[in-house]
């Protein structure tokens, strides 16, 4: 093995184009190329997202290999991530993945980005396992049982839209540009959460839905807006309370019942909507009053990034378990 461990990683699932230098599991570099184009859309439009790939990765893999001070020769192996994600944008990142890591003579590793996002814990902090982690993004929803970094279950997850779909779908209801969650919880800032209520789907064991409180809100403004066509611009910042207060409470009611169930205090959140102030807030008082060590990655490590593919791939390194040559990117997949 060589003394150093230098991974270069590439994120290329959904709509940012990333590229991570990591060595010996510390981030030298993560460049992050957000693709703007999907905006006016209001949501990620697969074809242009993969197009943005392909004219992003090349300059987001130079400019990470830069501010890391690294020449391709020090690289010791390439991760990308093979699933899951938008078929069109995962194969652009493994294409170049597998080309990178032939022309060097390298390992190439496939990481699951779920994983991942996971495992953006142990970038600046090293929870103790077992480690249970409640990862909320824009395509998933799970409560996760990590026994170390590489043995995860899945205890639980979302039967329908993802926490960060219904945030966006909210926000697009409100009015708002896509991705939408990011301006909820600024808004949900200045609101009051118990203004407006709205149903809290009950799932058995750790199962989530987030389709009914979409459709209510719909109903809710559908009714609102007939006796006042200016309720929404009145009630905004109450609005995006009261809906961000329901899927946190949803959150936190079965991430607590997991961890009482299965006796863990190291407690975390991952993805996109770990970014979100209001359910830092209500993990930190939970974690307080039930004597949790509380982790929260810091906030660019929460959204999609090829760090957290950097730090899966280096652990994957050490054990050697590296991907063949004829590995291909799904766009669903089943946790490993
Ligand atoms: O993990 P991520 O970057 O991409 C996926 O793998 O899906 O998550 C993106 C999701 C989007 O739905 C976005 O609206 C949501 O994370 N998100 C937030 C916040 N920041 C990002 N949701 C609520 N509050 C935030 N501050
Ligand atoms: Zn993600």
């Amino acid at each position: 093995m060589p003394k150093q461990i230098n991974i270069l990683a590439i994120e290329s699932s959904c709509d940012e184009t990333s590229a991570a230098v990591v060595r010996d599991g510390k981030v030298l570099s993560n460049e992050i190329a957000t693709q703007q184009v999907h905006e006016r859309f209001g949501g990620v439009v697969p074809e242009l997202a993969s197009r943005a790939h392909m004219q992003n990765i090349v300059p987001v893999v130079d400019a990470a290999l830069t501010d890391a001070g690294l020449d391709k020769k020090d690289i010791s192996g390439v991760a990308f991530t093979q699933a899951p994600g938008l078929l069109g944008s995962l194969l652009v990142g493994a294409c170049f993945a597998k080309a990178f890591a032939q022309a060097l003579n390298v390992p190439l590793i496939a990481v699951h980005h779920m994983q991942a996002h996971v495992l953006a814990h142990f970038i600046d902090d090293s929870p103790e396992f077992p480690f249970l982690c409640l990862t909320v993004s824009g395509g998933h929803t799970q409560i996760v049982l990590c026994r170390s970094h590489l043995d995860m279950e899945v205890l639980g997850e979302t039967i329908d839209d993802a926490a960060g779909e219904a945030f966006d779908k909210v926000a697009k209801m409100l009015g708002l540009p896509y991705p939408g969650g990011p301006l909820v919880d600024k808004y949900a800032a200045m609101g009051d959460p118990m203004k407006f209520k709205f149903p809290i789907a009950e799932m058995k064991g750790y199962s989530f839905s987030f389709s009914g409180i979409k459709t209510s809100v719909l109903y809710f403004l559908q009714a609102n807006k007939k006796m006042n066509p200016d309720f929404i611009e009145h009630n905004l910042y109450d609005i995006c309370a009261s809906v961000q207060y329901t899927i946190i409470k949803t959150l936190m009611t079965k991430l607590k019942k997991a961890a009482k169930e299965h006796g863990i205090k190291q407690v975390g959140i991952a993805g996109g909507v770990s970014a979100n102030s209001g359910l830092r807030k209500a993990i930190n008082e939970t974690g307080a009053e039930l004597g949790w060590k509380v982790y929260i990655p810091k906030f660019e490590y929460c959204t999609d990034n090829a760090a957290m593919i950097g730090i899966t791939g280096y652990y994957k390194y050490l054990k050697g378990n590296f991907a063949d040559m004829s590995v291909s990117p799904t766009a669903r997949a089943t946790w490993q």
